[in-house]
């Protein structure tokens, strides 16, 4: 099970945190992915100055709501066992 953290963290909750969420949520629902991926709010991963901080079983990513969608069907899409 993939272990997809988001931040929540004040500096990413302005940025668009829960809109990431959303649309990571939806994808999940639209793909049948709740056996495989496992969604989780997270606090400050001391990355602040980039985009909403993103991690796929520990690795770090920088995603904004306008590139979320797309970065869930490259990136994440392509981490599923
Ligand atoms: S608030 Fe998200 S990385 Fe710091």
């Amino acid at each position: 099970m993939m272990e997809l953290q988001i931040c929540i963290g004040s500096s990413c909750h302005v940025k668009g945190s829960y809109n990431i969420i959303n649309i990571f949520q939806h994808l999940i629902e639209e793909y049948s992915l709740h056996d495989k991926i496992d969604l989780q709010a997270s606090f400050c991963m001391k990355q602040c100055r980039h985009h909403v901080s993103v991690a796929i079983d520990g690795e770090w990513h920088s995603v904004s709501p306008e590139t979320a969608s797309q970065f869930f069907q490259t990136t994440v899409m392509a981490k599923i066992k």
